[in-house]
């Protein structure tokens, strides 16, 4: 039997990179997949790839109403959901002196104000089965990353996030924890080379430089963790971060 067999997990910002590589992960062990995106047209391809397993639902996770509506579709396509990958983001990297509070409030808006909306909304589903898991995609610059007081700042609030909902809906069976990538290639890290005006390549070799492992995270890097941590291998585990870097300490 397949590890997620006849379980449904919702996976936000599915529609590209490390989501889109957690929601075949997923289909591929046997689980039915709600792949939310603001991007309709992503999400709907990545469903489509994967078979009638799959439903896409466009969404704005920063909208409560929204995120409201993309989890009464998904109860009404499956009937349940077990699992929550709360992955929808962007990054609005600026130095404190230039950061617009736009570009501030527009990072705190997907990842914490998102991450707090779909596990709000998916809590009420789990608790009611006394049964579930959340995944929330932290980050190394959590730690602290040059040009990123946004983006750091939200993704150590997913952080608290994780260990609170750890505490509170423990005695739910609902267990609660967050990945913590680092530098993954995907469509994020790509933009960065493009907005430095550095040669992709050589963008991407110098970040595979300072990696201990000595390649870079590939999205399926993650989405294997993000399986192992919905697991039943993981039962026991809640509240815990997880960082996914290569070795590399920050
Ligand atoms: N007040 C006044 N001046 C200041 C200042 C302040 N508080 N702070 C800095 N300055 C000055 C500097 O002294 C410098 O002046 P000079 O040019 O005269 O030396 C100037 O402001 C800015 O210099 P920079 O060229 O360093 O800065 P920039 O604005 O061009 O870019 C940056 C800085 C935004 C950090 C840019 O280098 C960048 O985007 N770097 C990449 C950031 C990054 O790592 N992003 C990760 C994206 S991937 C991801 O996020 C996924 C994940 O989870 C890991
Ligand atoms: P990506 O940019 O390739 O994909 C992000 C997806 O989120 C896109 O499909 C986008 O349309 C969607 N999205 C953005 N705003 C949304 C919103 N308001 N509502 C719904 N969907 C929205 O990014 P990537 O690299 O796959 O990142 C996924 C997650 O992993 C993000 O939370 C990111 O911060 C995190 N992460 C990424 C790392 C990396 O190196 N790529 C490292 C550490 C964390």
């Amino acid at each position: 039997m397949k590890r997620f067999q006849d379980q449904v997990a919702l996976v936000t910002g599915g529609g590209q990179g490390i989501g889109a590589a957690t929601v075949r992960r997923f289909a591929q062990e046997g689980a039915q997949v709600v792949v939310a995106d603001l991007n309709g047209e992503r999400a709907q391809a990545v469903a489509a790839e994967v078979g009638s397993e799959a439903f896409a639902i466009t969404c704005d996770v920063g909208e409560e109403s929204g995120v409201e509506a993309m989890v009464a579709g998904a109860l009404e396509r499956f009937g349940a959901i077990d699992i929550l990958v709360s992955n929808a983001g962007v990054t609005r990297d600026n130095l404190l002196h230039k950061m617009s509070l736009a570009e501030w409030d527009q990072v705190l808006q997907v990842h914490t104000r998102g991450a707090f909306l779909c596990s709000r909304a998916v809590a009420r589903n789990m608790v009611s089965r006394q049964h579930g898991k959340m995944v929330f995609l932290s980050s190394t610059s959590a730690l602290g990353n040059r040009g990123q007081a946004n983006y750091a700042t939200a993704k150590a609030g997913l952080q608290g996030l994780t260990r609170t909902l750890a505490l509170e809906l423990g005695k739910f069976q609902i267990n609660v924890n967050s990945v913590a990538p680092g530098f993954v290639d995907t469509a994020m890290t790509r933009a960065v080379a493009e907005r430095l005006h550095v040669p992709l390549e050589e963008f991407l070799r110098d970040a595979a430089s300072r990696i201990p492992l000595g390649r870079l995270g590939q999205p399926e890097d993650i989405a294997s963790v993000i399986a192992f941590l919905c697991s039943e291998d993981a039962a026991y585990v809640s509240g815990q971060v997880l960082y996914v870097n290569g070795g590399r300490p920050s």
